[in-house]
């Protein structure tokens, strides 16, 4: 049996020579959010190790219902998946926590295919270690992965190893998209695939205000320790003054757009600074910056989407409450 870093191929997409404007000039779109009205955050600010932990920490709580019905709707449908596409290989969005990952890999396995797993992420460290523990875990595995910005691994995913392929996005990430954003994503995945590979979409859907309002305000305050963290990494990053106890946490469902939204409300009129961006920004008492969307779907909706977008889909399973899907598409 080959060892584990024989089965590892990590492929850097960052260019070196052509730095990203992030790199160039880091927190610049910090100064770009706190500068509009209304203020707005980037949701990328949440994921500092702390916030990676909180968020584990989220998909936990009882009433964040999410992760659980996924990762329980996955489990039943991966053989399906499996038979469907047949030989395949799966090409992963994201790789953090790879609960799910294993239900497809193991439906692979126990299908007799051969395991090719190519996670994509903007995080050399994340990438390396999940791909260790999978391996430890899968023999036969072998991984591709890539370094990068989503965008840039679209453009360059690495060449076929078996007959087909499957882009997998879930966890609703796509719900942090706003409509535009969300577009612009789906053409990127059609363009990423060849005629008849597959994309593997999971969302959470529409429902009751009370419900969904009560996923994002958990009793245990851990989505606000979640959002108001961002303040803190903001501090810690910047050589920022923010004073958690004077801001504070709000979730609340726009029921017109569909959307949960995330703010940080000022408690008093206050003006912080953030010394390394070399900003200083006034609050009124109760203004608010906006720190995420996370937009809940319309099935058929999106199924019109996905056609318009050459992305139809062919099966989508859900729970028994509706509350969250998984869509399998096929590339027109
Ligand atoms: C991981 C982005 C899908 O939108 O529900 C959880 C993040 N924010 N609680 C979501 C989140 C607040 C989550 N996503």
């Amino acid at each position: 049996m080959q060892g584990i870093s024989d089965r590892v191929h990590l492929t850097y997409l960052i260019d070196r020579s052509t730095p990203s404007d992030d790199e160039l000039h880091p927190g610049s779109d910090v100064v770009l959010g706190l500068s509009q009205t209304p203020k707005t955050l980037p949701p990328r600010y949440f994921y500092d190790d702390r916030g990676s932990q909180l968020f584990e920490q989220i998909t936990e709580l009882p009433e964040y219902y999410l992760t659980r019905t996924e990762t329980a709707i996955l489990k039943s449908c991966a053989p399906e998946i499996a038979q469907i596409t047949g030989d395949c290989e799966l090409i992963e969005l994201g790789s953090g926590n790879s609960t799910k990952t294993r239900l497809l890999l193991d439906a692979y396995r126990s299908a007799g295919f051969p395991l090719v797993y190519c996670p994509i992420d903007i995080s050399a460290g994340i990438l390396e270690s999940s791909a260790h523990s999978l391996l430890q875990d899968y023999p036969e595995l072998e991984v591709y992965g890539l370094v990068g910005t989503y965008e840039l691994a679209l453009e360059k995913l690495p060449k076929t190893h078996l007959p087909s392929r499957m882009i997998g996005f879930i966890g609703s990430t796509l719900g942090n998209l706003n409509p535009e954003e969300c577009d612009l994503f789906l053409d990127r995945i059609t363009h990423a695939l060849k005629s008849k590979e597959y994309f593997l979409l999971g969302i959470d859907l529409h429902k009751s205000t009370e419900q969904l309002e009560a996923a994002y305000n958990d009793r245990q305050g851990i989505t606000a320790e979640f959002n108001l963290n961002m303040l803190r990494h903001l501090n810690q990053r910047f050589q920022g003054d923010f004073d958690l106890t004077q801001f504070q946490h709000i979730a609340i469902y726009n029921e017109t757009n569909r959307q949960i939204e995330m703010h940080l409300r000022s408690l008093r009129s206050q003006i912080i600074h953030l010394q390394a961006l070399n900003l200083t920004v006034e609050f009124a008492q109760g203004e608010t910056i906006l720190s995420e969307i996370s937009r809940k779907f319309d099935l058929d909706q999106m199924k019109k989407l996905l056609t318009e977008k050459q992305l139809p889909c062919i099966q989508v399973w859900t729970d028994s409450s509706a509350a969250f899907a998984v869509l399998l598409c096929q590339r027109a």
